[in-house]
């Protein structure tokens, strides 16, 4: 069943049509000229497919057609006309329209005409959809003061020429960051080149960030230009730079310093001009203090340090991104109506989410694909999030003072966690923090 909208001077052409549409199902609005039509779909008319007349006094179906498109460009429009010449036809299908019928018609072309646009109609918007579910436009809005903030200083971080260094959990969301960053600076329609320190050796990765000349190694058979020279005018991405190895930190630095380096195996010096961003979800401060991560360069790329905050701290977003991937989930199955049960929401607003974005991304998915019908129920989500509950806080004794609670509270989390970094972590204070207050309150 379809809105339609049938726009034609002639109340018996008017009326016989919406008798026809109505006997095969569909629901019909009618409109003796363009004017009114235009009113009719302004006021929220919604039709699926407008069939509409050529000749009409003041504006002709033609520029109806293109009116409409004007407003809305997925509209589907077809025209009906008694000068059934080539020319006018040309005219409407350039001008966008779906189909166009001649006069006289019999009423099963014209439901054949209209069945077949309706289709088409069907697939533009599902085809949107689809592109929408897979183009995955980061959802960067926030009702979060903390990460509003964040995305405050990363647009104005992006105009500068400042190396960034991104920190925060798994899956919060570095690497999305980093390529909005690079999409809002001046190197927008430069590259933007990823390098992950983990995954390579310390000898490919040193030939994959800096390139190579030919007999480097065995196996260089030609030269080959690193990622940095792939990136140059643009942005590279370091992820994971804790893991970037001792001796290619040092190279690293003199490119940060230089802005040149050599080729392994080179003697040429190249000159690149290549934005860094680095992102880790460990503490370099303590990387740093143990010996594994160079201070020099541990200043040189914590110019501009940008902390993204976990989930948890973030719970305002939890559902809008929730309804967001579900909704890119759901256009990608071909499940729009899909909704979530009130007590799935309260178990994703309860959950703790030590998996941050991803995980919540991944839940929903998993989701999508395991519900029947159109509603996501409670028992569709993760174990670990279905079993979630909410702790009762045990409210504090009125006569209990401010230090005390905070005192068994820090004991209490200190007990669960395996190291000091994880319990500074849940409580969301330094670990020199912790430090001092584990020795003021005389905790072991
Ligand atoms: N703002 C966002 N909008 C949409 N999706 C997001 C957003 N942030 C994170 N995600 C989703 O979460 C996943 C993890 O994000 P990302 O890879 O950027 O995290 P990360 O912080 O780099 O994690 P790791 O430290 O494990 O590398 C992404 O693939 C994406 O699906
Ligand atoms: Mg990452």
């Amino acid at each position: 069943m379809a809105r339609l909208l049938v726009v034609d001077d002639e109340k018996n052409i008017r009326r016989s049509l919406e008798t026809f549409f109505l006997s095969c199902g569909h629901t019909v609005a009618t409109a003796p000229d363009a004017h009114c039509a235009l009113e009719a779909m302004a006021h929220g008319g919604g039709f699926d497919l407008v069939l509409t007349d050529f000749r009409m006094a003041e504006m002709n179906g033609l520029e109806l057609l293109k009116e409409i498109k004007r407003r809305s460009p997925d509209a589907a429009v077809v025209l009906m006309t008694a000068y059934a010449t080539v020319e006018n036809a040309v005219a409407a299908m350039k001008a966008g329209a779906t189909d166009y019928l001649s006069k006289p018609f019999s009423l099963q072309e014209v439901q054949h005409v209209v069945e077949r646009a309706l289709e088409l109609g069907n697939l533009r918007v599902e085809n949107r959809a689809l592109r929408a579910a897979l183009e995955e436009t980061p959802i960067l809005e926030s009702r979060s003061p903390i990460m509003r903030t964040l995305i405050e200083t990363a647009h104005l971080a992006a105009l500068s020429e400042a190396t960034i260094l991104l920190l925060g959990e798994s899956g919060t969301g570095k690497n999305v960051l980093a390529r909005e960053i690079h999409r809002w600076s001046p190197r927008a329609d430069r590259p933007f080149v990823v390098v992950s320190c983990t995954t390579l050796s310390e000898q490919l990765l040193e030939s994959e960030l800096f390139g190579h000349v030919r007999g480097a190694f065995t196996g260089a058979v030609k030269d080959k230009p690193g990622r940095l020279e792939a990136a140059d005018g643009g942005t590279v991405f370091l992820d994971e730079i804790a893991d970037l190895p001792v001796t290619l930190q040092a190279k690293l630095l003199r490119f940060l310093q230089e802005r040149r380096f050599e080729r392994v195996g080179a003697t040429s010096t190249v000159e690149v001009d290549a934005r860094i961003i680095a992102a880790t979800n460990r503490n370099l401060e303590l990387e740093v203090a143990q010996g594994r991560f160079r201070e020099d360069l541990y200043y040189r790329i914590n110019v501009i340090v940008l902390s993204v905050p976990a989930l948890r701290e973030r719970s305002e977003d939890i559902m809008t991104l929730a309804q967001r991937f579900l909704a890119t989930a759901a256009a990608r199955n071909r499940r729009p109506k899909l909704r979530l049960a009130p007590e799935a929401e309260q178990a994703l607003s309860h959950y703790r989410w030590p998996g941050n974005v991803r995980e919540l991304r991944n839940a929903i998915e998993r989701a999508v694909v395991l519900s029947r019908g159109d509603t996501i129920r409670h028992e569709d989500l993760p174990d670990s999030i279905f079993r979630a509950q909410t702790p009762p806080r045990p409210a504090p004794e009125s006569s209990v003072s401010l230090e005390e609670v905070e005192r068994e509270h820090i004991r209490r989390v200190l007990a669960d966690a395996v190291t000091l970094e994880e319990a500074a972590d849940t409580l969301g204070i330094s670990v020199a923090t912790l430090w001092r207050k584990r020795k003021r309150y005389g905790i072991e």
